[in-house]
């Protein structure tokens, strides 16, 4: 039977902590999934007094449709994409869009209307147990959700027990914050590991990479930069064994975005730092900062163009 990882979490969408500062508008951040994911809706759940509110993606459609053939599923790169949430849902539709990849979601419940609904707003991707999409995929992205640092090892270990045997030997794509507690919202970059050193350690056999974490899902699912200023947005990413660094630049090119590799795994830790100046810059009261950027900024890479 399946492993299944009980991870501590909840804060995972930066939108939902804008959210329970209840400063802004409750819905800005998940308004935009609506926008982007089409059948989406959102309502908010309140917590007991004194605690913050969050607010849970419903998604409404019950038409499911998945691909009908492995002729479907052979069209390009396969990538399974280990958690059908905002982040992974906004990465997948990008993948699907640029007609090079095949996408399944690796869901704890593939059969759940959530899912469902997911899948009739992205005709053809699909959906199946995690380790059999693991199985099936040659890159897989884990989107998973975040959790307090100090039990960061357990949890990881587990969840990297959860992808089953097939992800030996695949690129894997921790797309992981792992944040403590709010208003502080630290990543554990200065004492390190990372998660994605953990899952390293944990998979041997598996070439693990971070990318897709140094911003906001909103940025995620717009990488022409239209958001911003319509600049061509680069990504960060790190890890890996230099011979499979292609595979993963080929992921984060296929969502929309310009890969710039930084350097092997313990650099992740320094995309870690990245990601949390960027969730204490857009979240208003998170870490020690007073600056309120909202979410519509990137640290982009600028160079010399080449001549
Ligand atoms: N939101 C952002 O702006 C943003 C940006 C960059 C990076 N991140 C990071 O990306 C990750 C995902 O964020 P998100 O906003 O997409 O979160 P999310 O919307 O909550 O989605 C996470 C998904 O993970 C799956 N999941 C939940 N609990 C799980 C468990 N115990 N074991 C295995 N899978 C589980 C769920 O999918 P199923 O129910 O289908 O299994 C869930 O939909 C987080 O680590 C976050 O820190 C977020």
């Amino acid at each position: 039977m399946e492993a299944r990882p009980q991870l501590g979490m909840a804060r995972a969408c930066y939108g939902v902590l804008v959210h329970g500062r209840g400063k802004h508008c409750l819905l800005h951040a998940c308004a935009r999934h609506r926008r982007q994911h089409g059948t989406v809706a959102t309502r908010a759940r309140t917590s007991p007094k004194g605690s913050r509110r969050q607010a849970a993606a419903t998604y409404l459609s019950h038409s499911a449709r998945g691909f009908t053939s492995e002729s479907k599923a052979s069209m390009g790169t396969r990538v399974g994409i280990i958690g059908a949430g905002s982040v992974g849902s906004t990465l997948g539709r990008r993948l699907l869009a640029s007609n090079r990849f095949a996408v399944k979601y690796g869901t704890r419940d593939p059969s759940s209307e959530r899912v469902a609904a997911l899948l009739a707003s992205q005709p053809s991707a699909a959906a199946d147990t995690i380790p059999a999409v693991v199985e099936w995929a040659e890159v897989v992205i884990l989107a998973t959700p975040s959790w307090e640092p100090s039990k960061a090892r357990e949890q990881i270990q587990r969840l990297a027990g959860s992808l089953g045997g097939g992800i030996k030997g695949k690129v894997l794509i921790d797309v992981i914050n792992g944040l403590s507690g709010w208003p502080a919202l630290s990543l554990s970059w200065d004492g390190g590991p990372s998660t994605s050193e953990i899952l390293q350690e944990t998979l041997p056999n598996t070439a693990v990479f971070k990318a897709f974490s140094t911003v906001g899902v909103e940025q995620l699912g717009a990488p022409d930069g239209s958001l911003i200023n319509g600049q061509q947005l680069t990504m960060l990413l790190a890890g890996g064994p230099p011979d499979r660094r292609h595979e993963a630049e080929a992921v984060v090119a296929g969502v929309g975005f310009a890969p710039k590799y930084v350097g092997p795994i313990r650099y992740t830790r320094n995309l870690d730092a990245i990601a949390e100046l960027w969730i204490h810059l857009s979240i208003p009261g998170a870490g020690e900062t007073p600056e309120a950027w909202g979410r519509n900024f990137h640290f982009q890479v600028i160079e010399k163009a080449s001549t």
